[in-house]
């Protein structure tokens, strides 16, 4: 965002991270700054706010479970600096941690550097940016201000540290709940634990805090104190979205600030030109993508990395994980993960796209139809009740209803192809691998074992033939051929001794025994 008045922006030196503490009252094994809202970490949604800034550092301070924070970290800013506090003795500890860090790998620690906690999923980058403005904006008489707070004025403090303002309104000091005196308890405005800092000062300041306090901690909030007894300007940048300084400290407020997110991000997309019928039903993820004209019916939820193309219509009761939907596509009541929807392809209701699943334009999956790994091309349909799991339908071809695709033999997986404007029949099952011919077709319930020609009708029927002991023959050690052999199966003798000899069986009708059972699908 840039208006006629901004100033270039000023690049911190650093932006430092508190993530170290433990988040007792999540009452999870999952670090509390890991949990997930709106499709990204607690800490994921600060890290995208501080990279706005394009920090010349980024310096996390890990400690608690700093083996699932710290590789995450690094996984989402991959040139970040992980500071290790060992043992957590308040804020003020941590920042050091974080500066002895800096200076380690920078050589300074001079310049402006953004401390903030890792569990306020609501900040905005651009807030950030409008609070270093703000400092850099308000030098001090001699010297550079020594720092500026982001505060909030708030229904209930408590729990938060107070701004204390001197007559002329200039801050005099931040203090904590346990340390206030009930006048000092009354003050509404409160740190948001976001500092913008003159980073030499910061360095000088921390050594120079102490413990004595309710807590028994260091308290970052104590250098403001310090810089006015040496005559240091500080500021205050207050702002009236109070929730953007929110932290989640237990699993009520996530819930609170995931819900008040949500909104936020719907709002966007609304005045982008989507319509969402029912707000409150639909949930979209901070990196969904959605084109103008998109109609999000109630019961959707958008996660992930789904984008979704113009003029589709997305609802009711849809679940999309990292989904591509194409332009002017509809898709009903469907679950659907790491799958590409075409242009003008219909899908649902009742649908569930596995991964790998590809529709292409104009295609078409229906009612109570799985798909994995398949890709089903331009115009063609599985309307009914079908499984279709690695396997490629040709353009313009369609399945007919209650298709399977056994896919698995029981150990491996094979592909199936059917041909460009095939027609497949009610009630068939592929047996993979298996290919059915461009313009080729099917009769009903025919059970393709073997490649059918282009434009040949594959018809397959037969009596019932019982190939006694296969499952011990060609399972054995399974727990299906436990289960067979504890109902009384058994190898027929003929076929054991004929094993046994090494002449190769042929039952009734010329089959092989050990042919695939092509019973499965997975
Ligand atoms: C802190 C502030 C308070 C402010 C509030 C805003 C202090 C002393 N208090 O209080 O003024 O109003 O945040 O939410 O700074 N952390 C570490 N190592 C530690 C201690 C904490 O990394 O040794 C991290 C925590 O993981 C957390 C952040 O620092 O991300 C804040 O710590 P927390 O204990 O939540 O501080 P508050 O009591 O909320
Ligand atoms: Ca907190």
């Amino acid at each position: 965002m840039t208006g006629p008045d901004d100033a270039p922006p000023t690049r911190p030196t650093a932006v430092v991270v508190l993530a170290a503490g433990s988040g007792t009252r999540m009452r999870s094994k999952l670090m509390k700054v890991l949990h997930p809202v709106c499709g990204r970490t607690m800490v994921g949604h600060v890290l995208t706010a501080a990279l706005h800034l394009e920090p010349q550092h980024l310096v996390a301070v890990v400690g608690h479970g700093r083996d699932q924070v710290g590789p995450h970290v690094l996984d989402q800013v991959p040139g970040a600096l992980l500071a290790v506090q060992e043992t957590q003795q308040g804020t003020g500890h941590a920042v050091r941690v974080a500066v002895d860090a800096l200076r380690e790998a920078a050589g300074t620690t001079e310049g402006v550097v953004v401390v903030m906690a890792a569990d306020t999923p609501l900040l905005e980058g651009e807030t950030l940016t409008r609070l270093v403005a703000d400092h850099v904006a308000h030098p001090g008489s001699e010297r550079p201000r020594a720092l500026t707070v982001l505060t909030a004025e708030v229904g209930d403090p408590f729990g938060y540290g107070r701004v204390l303002r001197e007559g002329d309104g200039s801050v005099s000091e931040i203090v904590e709940e346990r340390d206030a005196s009930p006048e000092q308890a009354a003050v509404r405005e409160i740190s948001s634990g976001i500092f913008v800092f003159d980073g030499a000062f910061l360095a000088d300041a921390l050594s120079r805090i102490t413990n004595d306090n309710a807590k028994g901690e260091y308290y970052l909030t104590d250098v403001v104190a310090i810089a006015r007894r040496d005559g240091r300007a500080v500021g205050a940048h207050r702002i009236d979205d109070v929730m953007q300084t929110e932290g989640a400290n237990d699993r009520a407020q996530l819930a609170r600030l995931g819900t008040e997110l949500n909104r936020r991000i719907l709002d966007r997309w609304m005045r982008a030109g989507v319509t969402v019928v029912d707000p409150g039903s639909t949930w979209v993820d901070a990196d969904v993508v959605l084109e103008p004209d998109v109609t999000l019916l109630p019961g959707v939820q958008l996660l992930g990395a789904t984008a979704v193309g113009a003029d589709a219509v997305v609802g009711p009761d849809c679940t999309l994980k990292d989904v591509e939907v194409g332009v002017g596509a509809r898709v009903v009541r469907t679950h659907a993960e790491l799958a590409v929807v075409g242009a003008g392809a219909s899908v649902g209701p009742f649908s569930y796209l596995r991964p790998g699943t590809e529709i292409g334009a104009g295609g078409k999956v229906g009612g109570f139809v799985e798909t994995k790994n398949a890709r089903i091309g331009e115009g063609a349909k599985v309307p009914h009740l079908s499984y279709v799991g690695d396997a490629e339908i040709g353009e313009g071809a369609n399945v007919g209803a209650g298709t399977v695709v056994a896919n698995y033999d029981g150990v491996q997986k094979h592909r199936t192809r059917i041909g460009r404007y095939a027609r497949t029949a009610a009630n068939n099952t592929f047996v993979a691998p298996v290919e059915v011919g461009d313009g080729a077709a099917t009769g009903a319930g025919a059970v393709v074992r073997s490649d059918v020609p282009p434009g040949a009708l594959a018809v397959s029927a037969g009596p019932q033939r019982d190939i006694l002991g296969w499952t011990l023959r060609r399972r054995a050690g399974t727990s299906m051929a436990r289960a067979a052999e504890a109902a009384g199966a058994a190898v027929p003798a003929d076929v054991a001794e004929q094993e046994a000899s090494g002449t190769p069986h042929t039952g009734p009708g010329g089959f092989a025994p050990d042919a695939s059972p092509g019973s499965h699908s997975e």
